[in-house]
Parts: structure tokens; sequence; C-alpha cells
């Protein structure tokens, strides 16, 4: 039997350290190393991996213009949402995964996907039991004879019944949680996650068949198995939402056939995922109009605009205590920063009062081209006065209170219109874009934005 040792990986490079310390010696990174328990041999037999797998794909370099022009054919998923995300679908002998938080919905929607999907389909489920898949499919109507479920955990088990069933799209739920028995570490670990990986990609390629491995993360996207493997996989999808929202966003960070600009709407409902192609409309539904502290934004996510409602709510407290800022949405440090701008540019006091700001519908805005929208929420919650109901407001405000231009104006102003907004509050150098029946109006300061925006 082989000599069981600990090592520390480096979640980031891979690189492999006798013992643990803060940063990784190879790569620089920091808090990066996971311990790991690995059989004496393990670490040779992946570099034999990786070395075999080197010299396999070598060929003599070519001039550019002499490299075949192979077009890779993307297979549509059945899932429109899915398939705008993945550029067109999923490419046979690719590895895809799909990473996200516990119980954001990843399950479901790889049970939909191998349902929806037009050739035969294994799903195999190394979380439950075949059982519990099934009570799960017929609740969100995965059917079909071409469609095969598997219980398995064990990595020749899983090779064994794509070998019987010979499927061309196997889904794998989760990476975490499947071991190859010759590798003695536990599953999750992150020597037997990689080696799994390194397997299935391997047949995936040998088989011609598209894999898609679901990989779990934590808020902070930091367990080492879905890092790992994001160097490994053709393309990475990652799955977001507030589980306590019903909207899901899906969007790729890698692609290695297609753009990665695009991102994917659900919302999860009692019958499983279902596409939203209105998203604005979803995320509009509840507004309340003339309430002070409520703006609309037009922002955008990758290539798609989406109009959401920034709120911000303030209070007053007895001077001498620290007041709270409390941010959702909106990451904590432009919140501070928006707040600082307010106060010494607007002369707009909020010193003693404690802030709320939130983004309906759990959308997180990571988009500067909204930082207008927020400071007119906070303005407006402050003075206590509403800021007009069919207005919206886009820019980047700067430290000096100079409102800022934004990518994609025209397309965000488009949606606006289409959701019936009737003033446009844009920077004041921005190029005008085509209104057909909104106002522009324009303002090159935090002081005139709010001015015409109250
Ligand atoms: P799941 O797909 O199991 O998440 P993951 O695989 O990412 O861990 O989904 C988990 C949640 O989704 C669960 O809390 C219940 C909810 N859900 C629905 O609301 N409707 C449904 O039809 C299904 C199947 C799940
Ligand atoms: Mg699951």
């Amino acid at each position: 039997m082989a000599r069981l040792r600990t090592v520390y990986i480096c979640s980031a490079c891979e690189a492999e350290h006798p013992k643990w310390n803060g940063q990784c010696a190879t790569c620089g990174a920091w808090n990066t190393l996971v311990e790991d328990v690995v059989g004496s041999d393990t670490t040779v037999v992946s570099k034999t991996v990786a070395v075999s797998r080197s010299l396999n794909t070598a060929s003599a370099p070519l001039p550019i213009m002499d490299v075949a022009n192979v077009a890779v054919a993307a297979t549509p998923t059945g899932i429109g949402e899915l398939d705008r995300v993945l550029d067109g679908g999923l490419v046979p002998g690719s590895v895809t995964l799909v990473s996200g938080e516990p119980g954001i919905g990843k399950s479901t929607l790889l049970l939909q996907l191998v349902g929806a999907w037009k050739g035969t389909s294994l799903y195999v489920s190394a979380e439950e039991s075949a059982q519990q898949v099934r009570l799960r499919a017929e609740r969100i109507g995965t059917s079909g004879d071409h469609t095969y479920l598997v219980s398995a955990m064990s990595l020749g088990d899983i090779v064994g019944a794509i070998d019987k069933v010979k499927p061309s799209l196997v889904v794998v739920d989760s990476v975490q949680t499947i071991a190859d028995e010759s590798v003695e570490s536990a599953p999750g670990s992150v020597t037997q996650v990689r080696e799994c990986s390194f397997r299935l990609v391997q047949e995936a390629k040998a088989r011609n068949v598209a894999v898609v491995l679901v990989g779990h993360v934590t808020k902070d996207g930091n367990i080492a198995g879905p890092r790992l493997l994001e160097h490994v996989v053709d393309t990475v999808v990652s799955f977001e939402g507030d589980r306590l929202h019903p909207l899901r966003m899906v969007r790729a960070i890698k692609h290695r056939f297609g753009t990665t600009n695009e991102l994917g709407l659900f919302e999860m409902t009692d019958a499983g995922l279902v596409g939203v192609p209105d998203a604005s409309n979803m995320l509009l539904a509840d507004r309340q109009l003339g309430v002070a502290g409520s703006v609309v934004v037009p922002t955008i996510d990758g290539q798609r605009p989406l109009l959401v409602e920034v709120q911000a709510l303030t209070t007053k407290l007895a001077t001498g205590v620290t007041p709270r800022r409390s941010a959702q949405g909106v990451e904590s440090s432009r919140l501070a920063m928006l707040l600082a701008v307010l106060e010494r540019r607007a002369r707009i006091p909020f010193a003693s009062l404690e802030v709320y700001a939130s983004v309906v519908g759990g959308v997180r805005l990571n988009d500067p081209g909204s930082d207008l929208a927020v400071c007119l929420a906070l303005a407006s919650a402050a003075l206590d006065k509403p800021v007009h109901a069919d207005l919206v407001a886009l820019g980047e405000v700067g430290l000096g209170g100079e409102i800022r231009h934004v990518t994609h104006l025209e397309r965000r102003v488009m949606e606006a219109e289409r959701m019936g907004f009737r003033q446009v509050l844009i920077p004041e150098n921005s190029k005008a874009p085509d209104l057909r029946r909104a106002t522009l109006l324009r303002a090159s300061t935090l002081g005139e934005a709010l001015s015409l925006a109250l």
C-alpha cells in the first residue's frame, strides 16, 4: 500500500508545498494553500498524465494561415438562456464546469438540461440517490427515453455507465463528491478533484462526448476544487443569485469556443428554472411610485440591459453614535465613497444618519454607470424627496463630484424607453442617444443632477 503523506497545494497555481504557508512561494498568491493527503505515488501519476498529454498534443509549428481552419459546431442544449451563454450550445468533446453556491439551482438546471438534450444523455448523481433525482425530475418535467440516470460515486462506475449508455452528453453532479479509487485521497480533496477531472477530460476528448461537471463554491468563491478546475476545463459557467430571490444569473467566465459576455437569466419556480426573456419587467413589477429613496437605473450585464431599482433609506441617530452603513447589491466600499462624495460635493450631511442601500431582486451592481442612480437614491432618502417616477439616471460619479460617461449608453436608453421611462438623465459630455419619446436631461456635476432629478 502506498504511504500517505500530507501536502499543501496552491489552489491558484497547483504548486505543491510540504508545509503550510500564508503565501504560495511559487505564484505569490495569499491564503491559497489547502491541505491534502496523497499516496506517495499520486503526484508522479498526475505529472505523468500532464506530460503525456502535452506530448500527445504537441505538433510542428506552422505559419498561422496554414493551420487547418476547423469550425467547432456547438450542439444547442434546448434551453434558450443557456445557449445564449454558451454561444450556441455545447461542443462535443468539451468539458464545461458549472460552478455556484450550494442550493442555488445547479442540479435543477442540469437535470432540465439532460431532459431537453436531443441525443442520449446521462446524469450521474454522486450526491443523491437515483430515486431522489427521479422525484425531482418528475416535478420539473424531465423525462424521455434517451435520458439515463445513475447514482455513482466512483470514477470507475461512472466510466462504466458511459460505456454502457454511450451518451452524447454526460452530467457529473458533483465533481467534489466523486473519487478515483486508485488515488488515496478523500472526495473533494484537491488531489481527488484534480485526478477525477483530468480523467473525465480525457474521456470527453476520446469519446467526443460533451461533459458537464458541477462544482460547488462558497460565497467568496474560495473552495479549492472549482478554482483548480478552471484551468483544466474548456468552459466555466457560473451560476449566481440570491437564494432568497427567484432570479438566477448564468454567465460564462471562460469559454474556449465562443464569447463570454452573454448573461442568461432564469427564474426559480416550483417547476424548476424558467428562462426570463424580459427581466426588466420582472424586476420592476413591485415598484412603488413616489417613494423617497427609489431610483431606476438601466444597468448592463455582459451585453444585456437590465432595469433595476436602487433603494436607499436613512434614519437619524443621536449624535455620538457611530451610524451603520448597510449595502445589499452595492459594494460597501463603493457606497462609502459615494456617501463621501455626496457629503463633500453636494453638501448633504450623512454623518449622523444610518444608511441602508439595496438593489431590488437580488441583483448585484458591478457597473460604475449606476453610481449616479445610487447617489440620487441616497440623496432622495436623506432629503425625503422622491425622484421623478419616470426618470432613469446614468453616470459614473468621480471623486470631484463630476458625472462621467458610461458604456453602451444607446442600448441602456432604449431599454428604459421600452419600459416606459420618459426622462433620461445622462452625463453632460455623452453623445446624444437616439430618443423616440423620452426627454434628455444632462448634468456635469452631482449638484446639477440633484436639482434636475429631485
Ligand atoms: P438545487 O438544484 O438542488 O441546487 P444545487 O444543486 O445548486 O445545490 O436547488 C436547490 C433549491 O432550489 C432548493 O432549495 C429548492 C429549490 N427548487 C425550487 O424552488 N423549485 C424546483 O423545482 C426545484 C427542483 C428546486
Ligand atoms: Mg445539487
